[in-house]
């Protein structure tokens, strides 16, 4: 399977900011062309992504999305709107938003098929929200993942992301903490649909240039999708370009 290495830049990078960003990261990895490399910026900066990444082996996308195509939602931004600036991601259910929010897993499931609907790749943000014992792990997972039972598995991306491993003052979560998760939403997934087999399951939080490689080294964990870190292009590189130490043998 590919590996997938993604940015989100969360609620950092104007339209100016975002071209000189682009600018820097696009010869960076250049060369990754056997990995999938994504960047996920906030809206307003969306278009500086067109512009700047067309033609190259990075793709863009957004941080969130409405559920419905169009109509009295102010303020809102629809799948369509996403589509047609050249997104190929939508993230969904992040962390962030469900806090910030209340978005509901119900919500988070309705915004998968609202990406799908338009032609585009969901990145479902799943993970526990407080450190628990695993079998409650498994038991909010599957929670979270029941409800994904109609979306198309071919335009779907797991992101792993246990909301006590995110952000400033959190540490990555241990690498084979992670990779018995994911071997879990893989059996998840594929109890659900055989094309379950399929799906990219990344983890997310807190991942730096030093976790990187033990990380990609588990052998259920499809990539990585950074935040804080990838906003120094030269970090989000180095961690793109990380080597991977890996028993192809055991699948992933
Ligand atoms: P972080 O964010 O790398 O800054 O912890 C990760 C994420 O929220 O996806």
């Amino acid at each position: 399977m590919i590996i997938h290495i993604g940015a989100s830049s969360k609620m950092n990078l104007t339209s100016t900011q975002a071209a000189a960003y682009l600018d820097a990261v696009r010869p960076m990895v250049a060369d990754l062309v056997d990995r999938n490399v994504f960047v996920l910026l906030p809206f307003t900066s969306i278009w500086v992504a067109r512009e700047r990444l067309a033609g190259s082996n990075v793709r863009w996308g957004a941080q969130d999305v409405h559920s419905q195509d169009a109509g009295a939602h102010t303020g809102d931004i629809s799948a369509p709107m996403l589509a047609d600036l050249g997104c190929t991601y939508v993230e969904v259910g992040h962390h962030e938003r469900r806090r910030d929010y209340g978005e509901t897993d119900e919500l988070v499931a309705a915004k998968v098929e609202a990406v799908q609907r338009s032609g585009m790749t969901a990145i479902v943000c799943v993970g526990e929200r407080r450190k628990v014992a695993m079998d409650e792990v498994v038991g909010e997972l599957h929670r979270q993942l029941r409800l994904l039972g109609s979306a198309d598995f071919r335009r779907l991306i797991v992101a792993y992301e246990p909301a006590w491993a995110i952000g400033v003052g959190a540490n990555s979560a241990p690498p084979t903490y992670v990779g018995a998760v994911h071997d879990t939403i893989r059996a998840q997934l594929v109890e659900m649909r055989a094309e379950g087999r399929d799906v990219p399951i990344i983890y997310g939080g807190s991942v730096t240039m030093k976790h990187a490689s033990a990380l990609l080294a588990q052998p259920g964990v499809d990539g990585l999708f950074v935040g804080r870190m990838a906003l120094d292009p030269a970090v989000f590189s180095a961690i793109a370009h990380t080597h991977v130490e890996r028993d192809w043998s055991r699948g992933g």
